[in-house]
């Protein structure tokens, strides 16, 4: 069965054709980045009018590098939510009148849920019930996964999300947007232990995450009260790097500590990481660290499935279509806070 998936909820337009839930025939992202670059983030406007221009022609590419035609597709998933909601409307409205038009089943998706999905479509030897976590620009979400399709939230964060914690201290650092990436290669020439950095709600018993109190603190570490502008010039390659690296651990440290704090509590066979910030190596190795401990598995998506992208949208609504065929419908508007918890 293929299944093409569409995926426009911020600022990337994707198209994807995937083969049985699993095999990825074709993966096209047109990135935004060069839009928005000079706003150092994602002018919602822009976004949008970007996905109009360019939706078909990514979707003409994605069935193009796949070797089939449209009229071999057996389904389109689409990402509902939750997203820029003027962004969702153009995937959305675009894959309602191209089902339409050809007589398929179409599967609207969440894409929260699509990010965990990832990390089950890399893993496909995943055992349940698993904790999840989905950690990107745009959300911070522990939950339960019974198995996949049922879920139980556990906590989200209460104001910034740990990808855009990653974009704020880049952005301070004077380092370029994406910043992730950009933290994550400065801080390998620091040092993590040299400045103690606040973990959010690590005390608390809450499953609940923030960020906003570590970005400021990164902020008086750089800015500093009493420090002249010729101060901050002065800061040293060196100490950027330990501030990076400080930063990062701290920002990663939490994240590793709930999502293990989770599988043990619940009884976990797993954790599935997804989002943007599950492609940080770091992570990767704080996890395994952890977890090895504890005897879960940890399990990351491919590279290519971190980030958003519309592979894993084709790969969850298949897996829901042959699970339960009534979750193809037309009936379903975009969401701007969709949710997929029960
Ligand atoms: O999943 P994603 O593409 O978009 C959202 O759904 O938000 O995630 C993008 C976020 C950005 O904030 C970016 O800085 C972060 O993921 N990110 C990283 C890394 N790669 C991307 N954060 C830390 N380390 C990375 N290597
Ligand atoms: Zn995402």
């Amino acid at each position: 069965m293929f299944a093409l998936g569409i995926e426009t909820s911020c600022d990337e337009t994707a198209a994807a054709v995937v083969r049985d839930g699993r095999e990825i025939l074709s993966n096209v992202i047109a990135s935004q980045l060069d839009l928005h670059a000079e706003y150092g983030g994602v002018v919602p406007e822009l976004a949008c009018r970007k996905h109009i221009q360019v939706i078909d022609g990514i979707v003409e590419r994605a069935l193009a590098e796949s070797g089939l035609g449209l009229a071999e597709i057996d389904l389109i998933s689409v990402v509902r939510g939750p997203g820029l909601i003027g962004a969702l409307l153009i995937g959305v409205n675009y894959a309602k009148g191209l089902a339409w038009g050809q007589g398929l089943p179409l599967v609207p998706v969440n894409h929260v849920e699509a990010h965990v999905y990832g990390s089950a479509m890399s893993n496909p030897q995943m055992e349940f019930p698993a904790v999840g976590l989905v950690a990107s620009g745009g959300h911070t979400s522990l939950f339960v996964i019974e198995n996949l399709g049922k879920y139980r939230r556990l906590g989200e964060t209460t104001d910034d999300a740990v990808g855009e914690s990653f974009d704020k201290v880049a952005s301070l650092l004077g380092l370029p947007y994406v910043g992730g990436p950009e933290v994550e290669k400065l801080a390998l020439k620091g040092d993590p232990n040299v400045i103690r950095f606040p973990r959010g709600l690590t005390k608390k018993r809450s499953y609940n995450f923030s960020y906003s109190g570590l970005k400021t603190a990164v902020l008086y570490h750089v800015k500093g009260y009493g420090k002249t502008k010729r101060d901050r010039d002065r800061i040293s390659e060196k100490e950027r790097a330990d501030v990076a690296a400080s930063f990062q651990e701290a920002a990663l440290d939490v994240l590793v500590q709930k999502a293990v704090r989770a599988a043990e509590e619940f009884r976990a066979r797993s954790i599935a990481v997804g989002g943007g910030v599950a492609a940080n190596r770091r992570l990767r190795e704080l996890f395994h660290g952890c977890a090895a401990k504890l005897g879960v598995a940890v399990h990351f998506p491919a590279p290519e499935l971190c980030t958003d992208n519309a592979a894993m949208v084709a790969g969850l609504g298949h897996r829901l279509y042959t699970k339960d065929a009534s979750a193809a419908t037309y009936d379903f508007d975009a969401e701007a806070n969709a949710d997929f918890f029960q």
